[in-house]
């Protein structure tokens, strides 16, 4: 049965896109359930209501604490039987207990080639650095911010006339690639987090997750 998928958005949504139109052409078989965004307004909630897919907003400024506001949206999320939740773009910091609610079924999309530059910023600090390797990374989410387990990782170049824009600009288009292709393993039931790390198909993938490589 195709896996019911809830994604959480702030913004564009153009990792969500890219995962709607992975859907589309028939390689993730899952179906979005819902997106959910913390902000009304987006354009991401437009990319969702334009496919026809639920959409709700839960403003975490309606709350008295980040820990009503978690709970309240587990039990949205609950309320779609998410089989996966996937973070893209969500900017908010969670709750342990949300966390771990949803702890092997939810994933994020960071702009880094985590461990390295967890946090914001990060096409800034690999420039300032004078890293001549960036990207990003779809991850398990844990408690510890851009900390959990490393699923894939796509690097792009660093050249010498690169600006944070040209950077950021870059990493979006492997973002758009990594993200569907992990949707597609968790869908499949290829890929999971275990106690002895992350297994794809046969393989432990190791600490640094599945590399990928641009074609
Ligand atoms: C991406 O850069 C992602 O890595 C980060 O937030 C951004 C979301 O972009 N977590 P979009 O809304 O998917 O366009």
């Amino acid at each position: 049965m195709p896996k019911s998928i809830v994604v959480l958005i702030s913004g564009s949504g153009s990792n969500l896109q890219a995962i709607m139109d992975s859907i589309d052409s028939g390689r993730i078989n899952g179906r979005i359930s819902a997106v959910i965004s913390n902000k009304d307004g987006v354009f991401g909630l437009e990319r969702a209501r334009n496919a026809g897919i639920a959409t709700e907003v839960l403003d975490h400024k309606q709350f008295d604490s980040r820990k009503q506001f978690d709970a309240a949206m587990a039990e949205l999320i609950d309320s779609y039987a998410a089989d996966l939740v996937v973070l893209a773009g969500f900017m908010r910091i969670l709750t342990p207990e949300f966390v771990r609610h949803f702890q092997g079924r939810m994933l994020n999309i960071h702009p880094s080639l985590l461990p390295k530059y967890k946090g914001l910023h990060t096409h800034q600090r690999a420039l300032e650095a004078g890293d001549s390797q960036h990207g990003c990374t779809v991850h398990f989410v844990t408690e510890e911010l851009d900390g959990g387990p490393l699923l894939v990782q796509g690097a792009v170049s660093i050249d010498p006339d690169d600006t944070e824009e040209s950077l950021q600009q870059k990493v979006h288009k492997v973002e758009h690639q990594i993200y569907p292709l992990a949707v597609e393993w968790l869908c499949a039931d290829r890929a999971k987090w275990t106690s002895e790390g992350v297994i794809l198909d046969d393989s432990n993938l190791g600490e640094r997750g599945f590399q990928y490589q641009q074609n």
